[in-house]
């Protein structure tokens, strides 16, 4: 049995708080937590954490939130090294507020941050500025369907120098974002077009990390598909250009007719999804066969068209589980099934949700309580 999100140690007493001296009003939070929509209205604190060479991490803390001090010359202006990270905070029906395999998102925020030769920042830290944050702005976790406190923990380089080398002074933080549904739809399925021209990553690159530069490099291919009437970006493996690898901020799942799951296998490029890798324990959990593989361009579009491709679906953090409705490309459009969310994206969905908002039991030792 792994371990579980309960066990993992935190630094959370380690954290001094200094309280925002002029937080929102109660009047102004209810209002913003009766319009939500997804990462424009942040909290009122930050956790924060700093790293120098030769010190380490020191000066643990939740401050006021706010605009941060950068010289013209801090590092991550220039040269990008930044890494982050997404999860959410569940309010459950008793009150209580819980996070989702937070362990997962520290250990891969280290992992990135290793890309990125930004320093490591241990485990307990990352449990710690989230329970700190989140103690201090419980009231803004809302309660309602399908909502939460989007959790944005991120790390740059602050030094300021133009040389081109790891920044020796470094600012870990998190902020909070109440949120709804990331598309303002909901369930509807969203259409998606199969990029060819650019790519998200390439062999070596940075796909498996969580930096800030794959999803500047995700914006304009982005502007490209909605000016073509679609929704999101699908791209396609560098190196040949025919294999399936990921949306800009989902990870991918298609769903046979005769009930298989097909999912892009790790590959080096994209990123590994903890919803991706959550998914895939559930299905295995039931009689679903769950098979990690090259998944060819050629071999969806067949699919689509003879109806060997029953669903496909995209998830994440954010998107939560999304169907998807429609491909499009310079050279063909077709639909998923007949448009609508399938019984099996549909199933996945509400069997995730249930645990994360504790209306099923948490077997697995997924979920840790925050608040
Ligand atoms: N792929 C990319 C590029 C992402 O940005 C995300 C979102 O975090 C995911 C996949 C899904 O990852 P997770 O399920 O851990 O949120
Ligand atoms: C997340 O799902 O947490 C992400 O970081 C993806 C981003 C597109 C919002």
């Amino acid at each position: 049995m792994s371990i579980t999100a309960a066990s993992v140690p935190s630094s959370v007493e380690a954290f001094q708080v200094v309280a925002n001296a002029s937080p929102h009003s109660d009047e102004e939070r209810a209002d913003a937590l009766a319009d939500l929509r997804f990462g424009v209205q942040f909290t009122d604190h930050m956790a924060r954490i700093t790293w120098t060479d030769g010190e380490g991490w020191h000066d643990r803390r939740v401050e006021a939130y706010g605009p941060l001090q950068l010289d013209p010359a801090a590092a991550v202006l220039h040269y990008g090294q930044e890494v982050f990270e997404g999860l959410k905070a569940y309010r459950w029906e008793d009150g209580s507020v819980w996070a989702f395999r937070p362990q997962a998102n520290a250990e891969r925020l280290a992992r990135s941050a290793w890309r990125l030769a930004l320093p490591e920042l241990p485990t307990e830290d990352f449990i710690g500025a989230i329970e700190a944050l989140v103690r201090e702005d419980a009231a803004w976790v809302p309660g309602g369907a399908e909502t939460s406190l989007y959790l944005r923990p991120f790390m740059y380089a602050q030094e300021a120098f133009l040389g081109v080398r790891p920044a020796k002074h470094v600012e870990f933080l998190v902020i909070a974002s109440p949120v709804g549904p990331y598309f303002a739809s909901g369930l509807k399925p969203v259409s998606i077009w199969i990029e060819k021209d650019f790519h998200r990553s390439g062999p070596g690159g940075t796909g498996a990390a969580k930096c800030g530069g794959n999803y500047a490099a995700s914006l304009m291919p982005q502007m490209a598909a909605y000016a073509r009437g679609y929704e999101q970006v699908l791209y396609l493996d560098a190196r040949h250009g025919t294999l399936l690898e990921e949306l800009g901020g989902m990870n991918v799942f298609v769903v046979m007719a005769d009930g298989t799951v097909v999912t892009p296998v790790i590959n080096g490029n994209i990123l590994e999804g903890i919803t991706r890798s959550s998914i895939i324990q559930l299905l295995g959990e039931s009689e679903t066969k769950v098979v990690e593989r090259d998944i060819p361009l050629i071999e969806v579009r067949a699919g689509l068209e003879s109806g060997d491709i029953a669903e496909v679906f995209a998830c994440g953090t954010a998107a939560v589980v999304t169907p998807i409705g429609k491909f499009g490309s310079e050279d063909f459009e077709l639909t998923v099934g007949d448009g609508e969310p399938g019984p099996v994206t549909v199933a996945i969905r509400e069997k995730l949700t249930d645990i994360q908002y504790g209306r099923a039991k948490d077997t697995y030792g997924w979920m840790r309580r925050l608040v």
